[in-house]
């Protein structure tokens, strides 16, 4: 296994992951120093292009998306969230993981699961490409938000696809919005890590959406926490700005040639 990806599954137990997202070279570079995981997810489809969900993001925009953050880390872990339709099948996986692997220089990619797609997460982990699964809501593959794993039924089912996403080799796994206890006792079986969100402080890491927590995206479910009010910040200076313009305050001869 590589390097960093050992480094990462050694964590399990002794140290929280910090995970983020990243869309851009410019918050990676911030990110990467509080950092073990800096995912390139699908989530950009709705954060910056303004898309009802992520089923339409293409695998090109994703991997642009990451080429950009790559240059912007030094030591955290990249992962690249497999857009929707890029591993229907376990070629059309192979060959999409191959070239965002190629492109981008990740380190792993990210695969929601559907419960059904373990051949293809075991074939490419075959090929020394390291995944990170995904269960929980499943935003590729489940059209209407819920909580996960609120009954015995459905926590087992977690549980269940959870160990064999580990068992098909994956080396991490994305609880999203499961039940306190489920993650709980998926985090105490398991033997690779979990990463929460919405999944409570039971998980051996968190991950959110950068742009969540620094207040720009507007998006605000009860697992955010918004640290910082970006949008006020940014508005507060463009404000600035634009009266500089007007009154011609701006540019000063300083700024000037
Ligand atoms: O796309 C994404 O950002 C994700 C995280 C929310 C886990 O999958």
């Amino acid at each position: 296994m590589r390097e960093k990806i050992l480094k990462i599954t050694k964590l399990k137990n002794k140290k929280r992951l910090v995970c983020l997202t990243a869309y851009s070279k410019n918050i990676a570079t911030i990110l990467d120093d509080y950092c073990d995981i800096i995912l390139v997810g699908d989530s950009m489809a709705n954060v910056l292009y303004g898309m009802e969900n992520t089923h339409k993001i293409k695998m090109e925009t994703i991997i642009n998306h990451a080429i950009s953050v790559s240059k912007g880390i030094k030591k955290s872990l990249l992962v690249v969230d497999m857009p929707k339709g890029t591993y229907k099948n376990i070629s059309e996986a192979v060959k999409n993981a191959r070239i965002i692997l190629k492109k981008t220089k990740c380190d792993a990619v990210k695969i929601e699961s559907n419960n059904n797609n373990f051949r293809i997460i075991k074939k490419l982990v075959t090929l020394k490409i390291p995944v990170m699964g995904h269960v929980g809501y499943t935003p590729q593959f489940t059209k209407k938000f819920k909580v996960q794993g609120s009954n015995k039924t459905d926590s087992q089912r977690i549980l269940t696809e959870a160990k064999k996403i580990q068992s098909a080799g994956a080396f991490s796994i994305v609880l999203e919005c499961v039940k306190s206890e489920t993650s709980k006792k998926i985090t105490k079986i398991l033997k690779i890590p979990t990463i929460g969100i919405g999944s409570s402080k039971e998980c051996d890491g968190q991950i959110l959406v950068t742009d969540d927590i620094l207040g720009l995206s507007g998006f605000y479910p009860k697992f955010v926490k918004k640290y910082v009010n970006l949008k006020k910040i940014i508005k507060d200076a463009v404000i600035s700005y634009s009266k500089d313009v007007i009154k011609k305050k701006f540019p000063r001869r300083k700024n000037s040639y």
